[in-house]
Formats: C-alpha cells, structure tokens, sequence
C-alpha cells in the first residue's frame, strides 16, 4: 500500500530545517511531495519558480520525494491527490498557536485529513527561512543553515 503525505509551505527558501523534516517524513511515508504555496500573511523574497528549483535540487538524491506547488486551499490539494497526510514540522512554542489554528481549520474542511507534526533536530530548532534571509543580507555565513544551491542563490539576489 503507498501512503503519500504532503508537506506543504512557503519555503522561501528551504533551509536545513525543512530537509530535515522531508528526509524524516521520507523515511515514514512512501512518497512525501513538497508543496509550494501560497501563505497570505507572507510576501515570498523569491519566485515561486526560484523556490521549487532550489527545492528540487536539494532534494534530487532522495527517490520518494516529489516536488509541487498550488495556489488555493491546501485541503483543495490534499484532496485531489487522494491522499490524507499533511506533515508540518515543529520548532519552539512560538509555532504551536498557528499551527493548532491551521490544523483544525483544514480538519474541518476535510475530516479525513491527519496533520502529523515532526520535530527537527536540535541543531535546527531555530532556523527559518527569515533568519536566514536576515543573515544574507548581513552577508553573514549561511553554509550551516542551508543547502549550497540556496546558499548561492541568496548571494545572488541581495548582490543583484
Ligand atoms: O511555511 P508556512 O508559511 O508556515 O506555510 C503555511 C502554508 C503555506 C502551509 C499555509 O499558509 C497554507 O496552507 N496556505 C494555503 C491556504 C490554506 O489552505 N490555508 C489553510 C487554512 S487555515
């Protein structure tokens, strides 16, 4: 039996936390796809092109994860790719409000849907996505925090 699960976020851009997270869901789920989407509450730095290249790349070595993206509701997604397993991943308390919120909305706009919660590593605990936007446009070191394709493509954008 395949069980799918989606790991749905704004990845702008993935960090090592995110890879954590994927490669854990990769070990528990036959297939895991990464969905680009659109957060309303955020303004993505990078294209949505941008995103899912850097996210294909750091993830081209491992066999069960697939690369997407989709603009409405995430259940809208779930849904039409039968699947019921969306992963989210869980640093400090600062996210569990959010995350609670989320998860028992899309529960009720879709009942059969289970969002699994993974922990990252502790050495990821407190990377994001604007930690790390931040530290570039410092030029500070970045090579702990993300992968060498997103790594050079901050470089890029802050000196372009
Ligand atoms: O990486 P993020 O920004 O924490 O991811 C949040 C994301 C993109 C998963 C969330 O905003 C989302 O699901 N957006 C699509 C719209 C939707 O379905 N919202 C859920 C209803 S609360």
């Amino acid at each position: 039996m395949t069980l799918k699960a989606i790991y749905p976020g704004t990845f702008d851009p993935i960090t090592y936390g995110h890879l954590d997270i994927v490669k854990r869901a990769a070990k528990i789920f036959s297939e895991v796809t990464v969905v680009v989407m659109n957060n309303p509450r955020k303004k993505p730095f990078f294209t949505l092109n941008e995103r899912l290249e850097m996210i294909k790349e750091a993830t081209k070595d491992v066999e069960n994860i697939k690369v997407d993206s989709h603009s409405g509701l995430l259940v809208q997604y779930v849904k039409e790719h039968s699947a019921k397993v969306v992963i989210r991943g869980l640093r400090a308390l600062e996210d569990f409000e959010y995350e609670f919120e989320m998860a028992l909305a899309n529960r009720e706009m879709y009942p059969e849907l289970e969002t699994i919660y993974l922990m990252t590593d502790l050495k990821y605990l407190f990377v994001s996505s604007s930690m790390v936007k931040e530290i570039a446009q410092f030029k500070g070191e970045l090579n702990k925090w993300v992968p060498p394709i997103v790594e050079k493509r901050l470089i890029e954008k802050f000196q372009g």
